[in-house]
């Protein structure tokens, strides 16, 4: 006679529990137990609980390869599912193996649970093990299905609404429901006051500011205070919701004719354009990717998207000024270069075109497309063509949590028919067409930070705050994937022959880079080296750059002069011609906005069920290594938390987007 001693998790959030009767078979290399119920006095799968049960068999089952996992229904109630977090099995021989699960498990359903270390294909040692390895991934497979996006862009995965999902990566509708209430909140307020579809026009500035009585955050107010001043506006091109754009000048293009003459007044005395571009302090933001998108048709007319062109100067003080700006790409009498010497009302709305283009740009590449689709391509392809006993799974799975239910909803609600993107400047087809253009010309090298600062030029510009936090978690992550892939793959040799790992990295290339050779994208790996640069760059996707592009939306667009999606009027084309009035024309109606704005609330709120950077509440791994590894990334990210903490207080206007607790794992919303 022999007793498994097994201790059975259930996970601590609402509903984890049931009624139904669960039973176990254990599955060893020497035979297998009966399917024995697990049962013990009162209510047994209570939520957060552990229970211990006893297995018998007749003797040792010998090397314990699976535990097989049943729910039957323990009367015709309603569906009652059970969130099983972990079993962890002694055996006879008094060695306990953790049974990772965490995950629902259906009515009628069973499920088989790997246990013990990770395993890569070559390490099995049990013609078992492999054909289950073979089962599930064949099973995965034709469970999680690519679907293109639209033609010429990326894939994603083929359910369409969050139903679909199947219960394996169906979590806590919590996060969900919680999101539902905030849009749900502001909407009633607005919708309330009337403002909900108003098609009235903002009267002025003192008009806009009926906003804050609803909704507002210190960094908001901020915002409608400062959003005028030159230095703000430059500050926010390094430290505001879109820290991508801008790039060291070292030569001015030729459709932006810029003289010496024009941009004097606004260097330091004595100084030259060509002297700034000398010493690096001349900068450019060149719009020309958006030059032709199609624009949205408002009552039957096309709204006017600009693709300009914005110089900066980093002055003597620091501070990054612009100093002129053209709207469309081609020079002409009709397209004149702004300057901040011109009439107010001409600088603030060339000032607010530019926003204009960089909010589209922003929110359908480099938050949606390069964080969140990105992050569903490599959600998928772990999917597909991982088992849950690889390690590669059990390290990259935590964060890609949630991210394909909230991508499901966001189809919907930002791309879909009626999205909120369709009140943009060029709507819902526009910014499909921006994301199919930057798709093309996405680059591996652009989405690696440190490459992507030192091809900008931007290494030593100061006050940089995304740089300077945003590097060292580059490094912070880097260090603990280095660590965890170096512990599986001992060799260059074993990468190579991981074949999971190389169907892994060819499905990402494949369905989310088309195959496109120019961009850089490995499609196969060959060394650890190469391994651990791609690892640290998913992590840092979907964590610490999903954060910096996502977290301060209603910080910086709240306040729609600060930003606008939508811009009703085609820019000036001469000087001198504009008022207070021609901007408020300019703006998003009062309908508009507060739709827009409900969006943005939403997608930067704090929810309570985040899961920060680093956090592993679900325990994967088995090797007490791995326990050890997660400990130091933990520390390491703890201390640099309380340098941003020890810098921000230091500073007129704090860069907490990048603060540890302030990262998710994953793409959450
Ligand atoms: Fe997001």
């Amino acid at each position: 006679m022999a007793e498994y001693k097994l201790q059975v998790s259930t996970g601590d959030m609402p509903s984890a529990g049931t009624w139904d009767h669960v039973s176990v078979t254990l599955i060893g290399s020497d035979g297998e137990s009966g399917k024995t119920e697990l049962d013990n006095f009162g209510r047994d799968f209570t939520p957060g609980k552990t229970g211990i049960y006893t297995v018998k068999t007749s003797s040792s089952l010998g090397k314990l390869l699976l535990v097989k996992v049943e729910k039957d229904p323990f009367l015709y109630f309603q569906e009652d599912e059970w969130y099983c977090s972990t079993i962890e099995v002694t055996t006879p021989e008094g060695d306990p193996i953790l049974f990772p699960c965490h995950r629902w498990i259906s009515r009628g359903e069973y499920v088989e649970l790997r246990g013990g270390r990770a395993m890569k294909y070559f390490d099995e040692d049990h013609h078992l093990l492999l054909a289950h390895r073979k089962k599930e991934l064949t099973f995965k497979k034709s469970l999680y299905q690519w679907k293109p996006l639209a033609e010429g862009l990326l894939h994603t995965c083929s359910f369409e609404n969050e139903s679909e999902l199947p219960a394996e990566i169906r979590f806590s509708k919590a996060k969900l429901d919680e999101m539902h209430d905030t849009t749900k909140q502001l909407g009633l307020k607005f919708k309330f006051k009337g403002m909900v579809g108003s098609t009235e026009k903002w009267e002025n500035v003192d008009d806009l500011k009926r906003l804050f009585k609803f909704e507002k955050t210190a960094m908001s107010e901020y915002v409608a205070e400062h959003w005028k001043e030159d230095d703000f506006y430059g500050s926010q091109f390094l430290n505001g919701i879109n820290p991508t754009s801008i790039k060291r000048c070292s030569e001015l293009p030729p459709n932006f004719p810029v003289t010496e003459e024009m941009v004097k007044p606004f260097l330091a005395k004595g100084s030259s354009l060509m002297s700034e571009i000398g010493k690096g302090n001349i900068f450019l933001y060149d719009q020309k990717k958006l030059y032709g998108i199609p624009t949205y048709l408002y009552n039957g007319e096309s709204l006017t998207v600009t693709s300009g062109l914005c110089l900066f100067y980093l002055n003597p003080e620091k501070k990054l000024m612009p100093i002129a700006i053209q709207l469309h790409q081609q020079p002409s009498e009709k397209n004149p270069i702004f300057l901040p010497s011109d009439l107010e009302t001409d600088w603030l709305l060339a000032k607010i075109y530019i926003k204009n283009t960089d909010m589209l740009d922003h929110e359908s590449v480099h938050h949606l497309m390069k964080t969140h689709f990105m992050g569903e391509v490599y959600t998928v392809a772990t999917l597909r063509c991982f088992p849950v006993i690889h390690p590669l799974y059990k390290l990259l799975f935590p964060h890609f949590k949630s991210t394909l239910i909230i991508n499901v909803q966001g189809r919907v609600d930002l791309i879909g028919p009626d999205g909120i993107f369709k009140i943009s400047t060029v709507g819902i087809e526009g910014m499909i067409e921006i994301m199919r253009r930057s798709l093309r010309e996405m680059t591996y090298s652009s989405v690696c930070l440190p490459e992507n600062i030192a091809a900008r030029g931007l290494e030593s510009i100061p006050n940089f705050y995304y740089r300077d936090d945003g590097l060292k978690l580059w490094s912070i992550i880097n260090s603990f994937v280095r660590a965890a892939v170096e512990y599986y793959y001992p060799s260059d040799a074993d990468v190579c022959k991981d074949t999971e790992l190389q169907d892994w990295i060819r499905e990402i290339f494949t369905y989310g880079l088309l195959s496109n050779k120019d961009s850089g994208f490995p499609s196969s790996f060959h060394s650890i080296e190469e391994l651990i640069r791609f690892i640290t760059m998913v992590i840092f996707t979907v964590s610490v750059q999903h954060a910096a592009v996502n977290n301060g939306q209603f910080d910086f667009y709240y306040w729609t002069l600060n930003a606008a999606l939508l811009l009703h009027k085609p820019p000036p084309t001469t000087k001198g011609q504009s008022s207070m009035e021609t901007i408020m024309e300019t703006l998003p109606n009062v309908g508009e906005t507060v739709a827009i704005s409900v969006l943005i609330n939403q997608l930067s709120g704090d929810y309570s069920s985040v899961i920060p950077l680093g956090q592993y509440p679900e325990k994967r791994f088995d090797e007490p290594e791995l326990t050890q590894m997660i400990q130091k990334f933990q520390a390491e990210l703890s201390k640099l938390g309380e340098e941003i903490a020890k810098r921000n207080s230091q500073l007129e206007v704090s860069y907490d987007y990048l603060h540890p607790s302030r990262i998710e794992n994953s793409v959450s919303i």
